[in-house]
């Protein structure tokens, strides 16, 4: 994960021409941002009562798997807030020193956004608890006998942290956020419902069936249903006028190796090495990231999460299994002993 120069930070299975999409496509309001009912219900309240009060909202941890609109949320709250919102991510603070830089600069009720919270380091970490709850920052000056604390009164703002690995956040961080909200995988119509936005703001012409299709095969994510979007586009233009009907969206999806279910290669092949090189597993998830040569950020942040919430692989206190569904869909027999498989 490499920071950018705006302190973003590209994700795993995020390509730069993606962010460059990603400004335009991004719903800019809560109207505009599509599923996530309940979280958006509750955030509509906080917004609105922290408003009344001429308050700051309280701090927010958004989680989620990549993809499913954390980044885009913490805008939208900004926005909704009227306030101004700062950018960075958890790799890019490396002292506690950086974050003065960046607090001292902020106006009353801003949002500070951290993206990969979890990746913060302990010192900067321990520097931010005072300022979640009171507004001071303690900076130390000078080094051994004669260092001494500097404390600095930050205007009161709102912390917005984003991660995609909630278990890795320390339990003092957690807790200092008064709103907490799981993203999760969006159902097949909300997908259709960012897909058509989305062809409408790049002026793609679709039909129902090419944008079900899309919807279907895109991990249940919006950044993926976006990507495929702009893939398929590009097939349908090259080979017909450009229309994406379910015709061309099958054909392009086939192309782009993402079957049916909406498993891409790399989905595959881990399900692949999980039933012929572990026999069904359970395996635990580093051997599994050694056997597909894939980092285990990526297979845990991003693929084991869609492959569980499918239904294609569970995870057990001895490790990962492949369920009965995994070898279905891989049109492999189940071992004889796996009469409990799941
Ligand atoms: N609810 C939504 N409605 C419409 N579009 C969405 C929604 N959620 C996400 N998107 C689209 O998907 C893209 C990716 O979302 P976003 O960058 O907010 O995800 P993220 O959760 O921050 O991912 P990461 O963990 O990789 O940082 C956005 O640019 C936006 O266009
Ligand atoms: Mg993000």
């Amino acid at each position: 994960m490499n920071p950018r120069e705006d302190g973003s930070v590209l994700h795993p299975g995020q390509t730069g021409e993606e962010v460059q999409f990603d400004r335009q496509l991004r719903p800019k309001t809560l109207d505009e941002f599509v599923g996530q009912e309940a979280l958006k219900a509750n955030l509509r309240v906080f917004i609105e009562a922290a408003r009344r009060r001429g308050e700051p909202l309280d701090h927010c941890l958004f989680y989620s798997p990549p993809g499913l609109g954390k980044t885009t949320l913490a805008h939208i709250v900004a926005r909704e807030m009227g306030v101004n919102l700062r950018c960075t991510s958890g790799p890019t603070i490396t002292r506690p020193g950086d974050l003065a830089a960046i607090l001292t600069d902020l106006g009353k009720g801003d949002v500070f956004f951290i993206d990969e919270i979890h990746r913060l380091t302990p010192m900067v970490e321990e520097s931010l608890y005072p300022v979640m709850e009171d507004c001071n920052l303690y900076v130390s000056t000078g080094k051994g006998p004669g260092a001494s604390a500097l404390k600095l009164s930050i205007e009161r703002f709102t912390l917005i942290g984003a991660t995609t690995r909630a278990g890795l956040l320390t339990g003092p961080l957690r807790d200092r956020f008064g709103i907490v909200g799981n993203l999760n995988f969006y159902a097949p119509g909300e997908l259709e419902a960012i897909v058509r936005r989305s062809a409408d703001i790049l002026g793609i012409p679709i039909d129902a069936e090419g944008a079900a299709e899309i919807s279907r095969r895109c991990r249940a994510t919006p950044r993926i249903a976006n990507r495929l979007l702009r893939r398929v586009r590009d097939f349908a233009e090259v080979r017909s006028e450009g229309k994406i009907t379910g015709e061309a969206a099958r054909y392009a999806l086939e192309r782009l190796e993402v079957d049916p279910h909406g498993l891409d290669a790399l989905d595959r092949k881990l399900l692949n090495a999980l039933v012929s090189k572990f026999n069904g597993g359970p395996v635990g998830v580093d051997n599994l990231a050694i056997s597909i040569s894939e980092e285990l950020d990526t297979l845990t942040d991003v693929v084991e999460p869609f492959l569980i919430q499918c239904g294609f692989m569970a995870r057990t206190p001895r490790g990962r299994v492949a369920t009965r569904k995994a070898y279905e869909h891989l049109g492999v027999q189940p071992p004889s002993q796996s009469l409990d498989l799941l």
